[in-house]
């Protein structure tokens, strides 16, 4: 294989890139002893059996097998090819790539990127600084103002005013050189029919959208009266994926881990106007129903996730859909019922910040909630609209995974709807029938700290990892005492990278090993210790090699046993070799 990447390169890069921090964006992973676990991404389960070992930069699944490094993951998750998933974490940890080690597409498609990000930036100045110094941003700034923004606030999430004109920004822009297509491709600029170049945002307040590290990557601006449409928002691009990014994350996400607790809200002004009053956990998903990427995002900092959508039919919806995305999920979940009609924005506005928090603090269990609005949604006097509320909340009761959970739902719907436990559990099971539904009971522990099955286990993981534990079994274990196939050819693969770069690094290794050394290297470096431990891995080595020759001792006897039945002298010979082997079973014992 030919390589671009120098290993120490690769090292270094593998070192700056913690492979549970990396994993945990995809895969939510719990800490059980010396590794974390989750359910495996490339395969579909229920229980967790993918496993990942910080301290050798590890992940194997017990289940389908998936093995390999952070690179390794990155390729898997993301189909990306070596290359990019190396400089995807190299960005990631800000570590430069030399340049000659990129190809002329990476060197182009990188420098798109730059531009990209560099005259959004540009755009968000130009906008900021209507808004806050020119004449005609003067009803933008009014605008903000009358919503309550403070100057402070304006500056902090770089609010900003789109001129109304046809093209200030496109003439301002094409005046410092900067090509027409980045415009059209950011959705800056229009084309009409007549091939006319237009401001796409125009006479409206905006609102840059940053990535989680504070680059801007699109906008959205809105009108200053009641026309229509009220929000108009970049395109999606290369660097703008609106399912991938929660607004504000970048401004929330530090309070949001001190706190544990994230509030998600619908709109550009509930997220800026709670922040404004010093509200600061709060994010919101741009326009986008909540995704399991949203999720992702807020896994490593928060505990609990808080849903203050809008009370109107579509929020409500909103509402649902994330409690489905987030159920069985480790968040603790509760929602906000904010009175009808209003949303967080009007809440805070009108109530400030003591107001809000104390909302919060009363927010709803999800089943609450979903209770609460059918109940209000149907009458529970007669019994078709007992039915009614039971047939809105059997999904939800379904689909939860742990049965005691299950079980108290159940049972907490007897009193408001006047209904016998009897009664509720024979709909209940009739519900799940009609639906062919399964109910599946909550996942099985995982075992906290595996062995390794077996000395043979633990011997060959020694060896691939410490040259020293690779001299004794080389020294000391034959061939034939080595059970499993792929362990030995492993072995003398190692054996070959020892002699030629002096170690065992991974890098190194991986260069070399195929495909099913690799599973086995992966898995070996899961299943056990990171230390070399001489006096445990001679003690292996020795009930190793009795084994081994018991097992021998047995196959010579059982052939001279057959022999000299045959009438062969030969057996001699085998019992000669019996006796040769009980005498090392003696010394090794
Ligand atoms: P204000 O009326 O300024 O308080 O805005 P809001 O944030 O309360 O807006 P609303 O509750 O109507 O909508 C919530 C979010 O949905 C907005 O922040 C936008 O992201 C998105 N949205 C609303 N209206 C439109 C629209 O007309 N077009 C698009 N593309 N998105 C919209
Ligand atoms: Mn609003």
């Amino acid at each position: 294989m030919s390589r671009r990447y120098s290993n120490e390169l690769i090292e270094q890069i593998k070192e700056a890139n913690d492979i549970v921090n990396v994993i945990s964006e995809y895969v939510p992973l719990k800490k059980k002893g010396r590794n974390y676990w989750g359910c495996c991404p490339f395969h579909n389960e229920k229980t967790p059996s993918f496993s990942v070992t910080p301290e050798k930069g590890f992940y194997y699944c017990f289940g389908c097998h998936a093995s390999g490094t952070v690179i390794n993951f990155l390729m898997q998750e993301e189909g990306l090819s070596f290359p990019e998933a190396l400089g995807k974490l190299a960005e990631r940890a800000g570590i430069p790539l030399p340049e000659e080690e990129l190809t002329d597409v990476e060197r182009r498609q990188n420098e798109k990127r730059r531009r990209l990000y560099e005259i959004n930036e540009l755009a968000a100045n130009f906008f900021h600084n209507c808004l806050t110094k020119t004449e005609m941003g003067k009803v933008g700034l009014e605008y903000f103002q009358k919503r309550g923004l403070s100057r402070e606030t304006i500056d902090k999430f770089r609010l900003g005013y789109a001129p109304d004109s046809w093209d200030k920004l496109y003439r301002a822009f094409t005046e410092r050189k900067i090509p027409e297509a980045y415009l059209l491709k950011l959705g800056l600029v229009r084309k009409n029919d007549n091939g006319r170049v237009y401001d796409y945002f125009r006479n409206r307040v905006m609102f840059p959208i940053c990535d989680g590290k504070g680059r801007v990557v699109g906008f959205g601006g809105r009108v200053l009266d009641d026309s229509t449409p009220k929000y108009l928002n970049s395109p999606e691009t290369e660097i703008f994926n609106k399912g991938h990014l929660l607004f504000a994350f970048d401004k929330a996400y530090k309070t949001i881990r001190r706190t544990k607790q994230a509030i998600l809200v619908e709109g550009y002004m509930d997220v800026i106007s709670a922040h404004n009053a010093g509200v600061t956990n709060v994010v919101a998903s741009l326009g986008t129903a909540y995704t399991k990427d949203h999720g992702r995002l807020l896994m490593r900092q928060a505990e609990e996730i808080i849903l203050a959508y809008d009370m109107d039919g579509a929020g409500r919806k909103a509402v649902r859909r994330a409690i489905d995305l987030l159920q069985n999920t480790d968040f603790k979940v509760r929602v906000l019922a904010m009175p009808d009609g209003k949303d967080p924005d009007d809440y805070v506005s009108n109530h400030g910040r003591d107001g809000f928090l104390t909302i919060i603090d009363k927010a709803i269990p999800p089943f609450e909630f979903l209770l609460n609005q059918a109940m209000i949604g149907h009458d529970s006097t007669d019994m078709a609209g007992k039915q009614a509320i039971l047939d809105e909340l059997f999904p939800f009761i379904s689909h939860t995974e742990n049965s005691v959970k299950r079980d108290s739902y159940l049972r907490a719907l007897a009193l408001p709807l006047w209904l016998d436990m009897g009664t509720i559990r024979q709909s209940f099971k009739e519900f799940t029938r009609r639906g062919r539904i399964t109910l599946v009971s909550e996942a099985q522990p995982v075992k906290t700290l595996i062995e390794p099955d077996s000395d043979e286990t633990y011997i060959v993981a020694q060896a691939v990892q410490f040259p020293k534990a690779w001299q004794m079994v080389h020294d000391y274990v034959e061939d034939k005492d080595i059970v499993q196939e792929v362990y030995r050819t492993l072995l003398a693969t190692c054996g070959k990278v020892l002699q030629e770069t002096g170690g065992l690094s991974s890098a190194a290794l991986e260069t070399v090993l195929s495909e099913e050394e690799k599973t086995a290297y992966s898995r070996l470096l899961v299943l056990t210790d990171t230390q070399f431990d001489e006096i445990r891995l001679e003690e292996s080595i020795r009930r190793l090699r009795i084994q081994s020759l018991r097992r021998q001792y047995k196959e010579h006897s059982i052939a001279a046993d057959k022999m000299s039945r045959a009438g062969d002298t030969a057996f001699i010979e085998e019992l000669k070799k019996c006796q040769e082997i009980q005498k090392e079973i003696q010394e090794w014992s």
